[in-house]
């Protein structure tokens, strides 16, 4: 039985398509995928708007190991290796909430579930284990009392993708395992780490203290206040110490070396130490001619990661290039 979009309440409409749009949305994708037995239908990169990314096409024929595509939009023909074709899915899968399901995993297919779920402001979509958000940048009432109170207890497979489902099952898991669990947030400046995180403290405070009315009003001293407005209110303090501007993110938090107590002398060295690691991923080897060693190509790299870590650029290449000793020999590290 197919769940009741109505405990959502105003949300619903953000959370799950309901049945006759998704119907709708079928047969506009079953008219384009159109190709019954015929030609494949496949992703056609759009060198031309890289905002795009990826159109939809007909893989027509093969020559010499290059597929040729025909994009539906204008026509045009894009050779890719066969290897690299992108095929689309199935027209049941669009817009699907849980990427792990599609028939062809693929990178414009999830940018494809990604934007097309976004344009219908469903934010949340699951990746397998992962819940991946996209920035709404308005405020949406997935977060209300309802929800939370929807999510409570429920079987993750029934319910619309959310990170209240995540939060859910780290909390039921400790109940059950009594061990520590842990949430991974993870993205780049102004992806919503923040605002997401806040909604999952604000999701165990209210689902873990118990007796905690819904939606009580914040103006109370701090003798009155229940543990979810103390540990929720407890943040933009922590935001206060150490907020800057990103290219991305006005807001953008850069607190946590203060919360450890980090010395300005520490947290320099700690920039350093990062800057050294990503130069040295960078260096580039080459193989000596006639020989079977390796040598550096340009010590570009090489130079900034030694300057930064305070290190003789040539001595560490030195060491880099040595056979390894007995020690290492045969080590599959
Ligand atoms: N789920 C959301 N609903 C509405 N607005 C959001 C949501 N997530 C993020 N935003 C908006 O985007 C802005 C940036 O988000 P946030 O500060 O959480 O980014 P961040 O990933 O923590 O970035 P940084 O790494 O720079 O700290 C927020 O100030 C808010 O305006
Ligand atoms: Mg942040």
């Amino acid at each position: 039985m197919s769940l009741d979009l109505s405990i959502f309440q105003d949300a619903a409409q953000y959370l799950r398509m309901s049945e006759e749009k998704k119907m709708e949305i079928m047969a506009k994708q079953i008219a384009l995928a159109k190709t019954i037995g015929g030609p494949k239908p496949v992703w056609v990169p759009t060198p031309e708007d890289p905002d795009l990314g990826y159109t939809r096409g007909l893989w027509s024929e093969t020559k010499a190991g290059m597929a040729q595509l025909v994009r539906d939009d204008n026509g045009e023909t894009y050779a890719v290796k066969e290897d690299d074709v992108m095929e689309c899915n199935p027209p049941k899968y669009h817009q699907c909430e849980d990427m792990a399901n599609l028939t062809y995993l693929n990178e414009a297919s999830v940018l494809d579930v990604l934007r097309s779920r976004y344009t219908e402001f469903l934010i949340y979509t699951y990746s397998g284990l992962f819940c991946v958000t996209v920035n709404p940048y308005k405020m949406l009432p997935v977060y209300a009392m309802y929800c939370i109170d929807a999510y409570r207890g429920r079987k993750r497979n029934e319910m619309p993708p959310h990170l209240y489902a995540v939060a859910d099952t780290a909390y039921q898991q400790m109940l059950t395992y009594r061990e520590n669990q842990s949430m991974l947030i993870t993205g780049e400046s102004g992806a919503g780490k923040t605002v997401n995180t806040k909604k999952v403290i604000q999701y165990f405070a209210l689902v873990a203290a118990a007796g905690a009315p819904a939606g009580k009003a914040n103006a109370k001293s701090a003798k009155d206040m229940s543990l979810e407005d103390k540990i929720v209110s407890a943040n933009p303090a922590l935001e206060a110490f150490g907020n800057a501007k990103t290219t991305r993110n006005d807001n953008s938090s850069r607190f946590a070396f203060h919360i450890l107590g980090f010395s300005e002398e520490q947290i320099d060295g700690i920039w350093k130490i990062s800057a050294a690691i990503l130069h040295h991923m960078n260096m580039e080897f080459r193989n000596k001619q006639r020989e079977e060693q390796a040598e550096a190509d340009g010590t570009d790299n090489a130079d900034k990661c030694c300057f930064l870590l305070g290190l003789n650029s040539s001595e560490f290449l030195k060491y880099i290039y040595r056979q390894p000793g007995p020690l290492l020999q045969g080590c599959p590290c």
